[in-house]
């Protein structure tokens, strides 16, 4: 039987009360402020995802579950609410799923996201579907557990806005119904620990798989197109994604498509001068302090810095995560600053090997010569990963994205791609 849907009857009642919880709640049904956008309501698409999807890998689901964060029913309808309640925010009208929205495959289709106040940040959202099987959460790796990662947006200036984790505690531990919660499920009132437990409790059930590549993995060979199975030869030949979307790149991955590891790929480094960026993060990296660090990587321009201003290596500048490939279609624009607009322009960028001037590029960089159709078959694979959830939106964002690349393709440059490599720019030691 599947593993949420156990305990049904004691879920449906939990469902009821959350439901009144949603009903009372002014944030999640009042008037929003200007350019912020609204809290949206949780749909279908914001429920607990099935266990059993075809290519979804039960092992790493169940090695995902911490043991001192079980997951119960009313633990997870519980944080599914908190998901959703801007009082979490300073101001009330701020909740995750502003930025997450199940609608979006839990993104905003924004190039950075945009907080309390309007408030824009520095770095494009990614989803939290699959957030489960991250080996570290955000761009550059800063946490590791969801636990941890739930407790930075709540304080972060541009986001959420909380002075501290406790003053959004403060928020929600007067309200009976969230009381009453705690008390089902923790066993206590309201603290800031269990409130991160339950948030990520909820965020462990978006599993997304069953997309038409994972039908075809399981032996349907009609489930994808002659594009889409030429897309994915060469993703894993010619194309050299599997490099660094794949665990290793001596056996093919079909599950999570990224080798949980960090890189400069060229993104934004050009834009700025990361060499005063880096000297000028030393000191703040030497405080260890996560909420500072945080700050700086969303709302300053030391995001650019990547992992560098986790780890301090030289090497580490302008790295950032390997993302899961999963959904990708429908949680466009692309990479940690959400430069580029379409797939067709992902793949443009690597097929120039673009980052001739940056000494930190990796060496699995470089020109790759796609003819017009290769890319077109690299695109086709891509969208292939898009859940059977999201098929609808999959299809018109399919049509947008080429009829946006039918006439502005930025980062074609056909001549660099038919190229040799590049030799490599020295390191100028900062
Ligand atoms: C104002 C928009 C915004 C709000 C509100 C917000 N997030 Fe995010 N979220 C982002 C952005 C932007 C990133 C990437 C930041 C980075 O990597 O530095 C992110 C990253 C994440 C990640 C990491 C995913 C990955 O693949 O690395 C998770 C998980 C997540 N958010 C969950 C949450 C939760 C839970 C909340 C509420 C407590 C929340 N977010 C509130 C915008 C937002
Ligand atoms: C050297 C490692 C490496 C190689 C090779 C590589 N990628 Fe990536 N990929 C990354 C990293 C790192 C990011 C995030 C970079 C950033 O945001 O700055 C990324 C981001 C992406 C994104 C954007 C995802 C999102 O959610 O924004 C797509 C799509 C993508 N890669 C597809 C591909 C394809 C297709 C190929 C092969 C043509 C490929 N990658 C080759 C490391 C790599």
């Amino acid at each position: 039987m599947d593993g949420w849907a156990r305990e049904g009857l004691v879920r449906r009642r939990v469902r009821v009360m959350v439901t009144l919880l949603v009903i009372a709640s002014p944030a999640a049904s009042g008037p929003t402020a200007g350019a912020q956008p609204e809290i949206p309501t949780p749909g279908p698409l914001a429920e607990p995802r099935p266990l059993r999807q075809v290519g979804a890998p039960a092992d790493l689901t169940r090695a995902a579950i911490p043991p001192d964060n079980r997951q119960t029913p009313q633990k997870i309808a519980l944080g599914e609410k908190l998901f959703f309640d801007g009082r979490l925010s300073a101001d009330g009208t701020v909740a995750c799923g502003t930025c997450h929205d199940p609608a979006r495959a839990f993104t905003d289709g924004k190039r950075v996201s945009i907080g309390i106040g309007g408030r824009a940040g520095q770095r494009n959202a990614p989803t939290i579907l699959n957030a489960l099987y991250n080996k570290t959460q955000f761009w550059d790796g800063r946490v590791t557990t969801l636990e941890e990662q739930a407790a930075l947006p709540i304080v972060n200036p541009v986001e959420m806005g909380q002075p501290s984790l406790n003053a959004a505690v403060a928020r929600i531990a007067a309200i009976r119904e969230y009381q009453d919660a705690f008390q089902e499920v923790f066993g206590g009132r309201p603290n800031g620990p269990d409130l991160l437990r339950a948030i990520a409790s909820y965020e462990r059930t978006q599993l997304s798989f069953d997309s038409p590549f994972d039908h075809f993995i399981a032996g349907d060979a009609s489930a994808i197109d002659g594009a889409a199975k030429r897309g994915w030869e060469l993703f894993n030949t010619r194309g050299r994604c599997n490099k660094c979307h794949a665990l290793t790149d001596a056996e093919r991955d079909v599950t999570n498509f990224t080798d949980h590891d960090f890189h400069n790929i060229g993104i934004g480094i050009i834009r700025h001068n990361v060499v005063a960026l880096a000297r000028q993060a030393e000191q703040l990296i030497n405080s260890g302090d996560p909420a500072a660090i945080d700050r700086a990587a969303v709302q300053t321009e030391m995001s650019a810095l990547g992992r560098f201003l986790i780890t301090k290596k030289e090497s580490d500048i302008a790295s950032f995560k390997s993302p899961n490939l999963r959904n990708v279609l429908v949680t466009a624009p692309y990479f940690h600053d959400g430069s580029q607009e379409t797939l067709w322009d992902v793949v443009d960028h690597y097929n120039k090997g673009d980052g001739l001037q940056n000494p930190y590029l990796d060496e699995d960089i470089q020109p790759l010569a796609l003819t017009e159709d290769d890319i077109d078959d690299l695109v086709a694979f891509l969208a292939s990963l898009t859940s059977g959830d999201y098929r609808e939106r999959a299809v018109k964002e399919l049509a947008r994205q080429r009829a946006v690349s039918r006439t502005t393709r930025p980062q074609r440059d056909t001549a660099r791609a038919f190229d040799p490599k590049p030799p490599r720019a020295p390191l100028p030691h900062p």
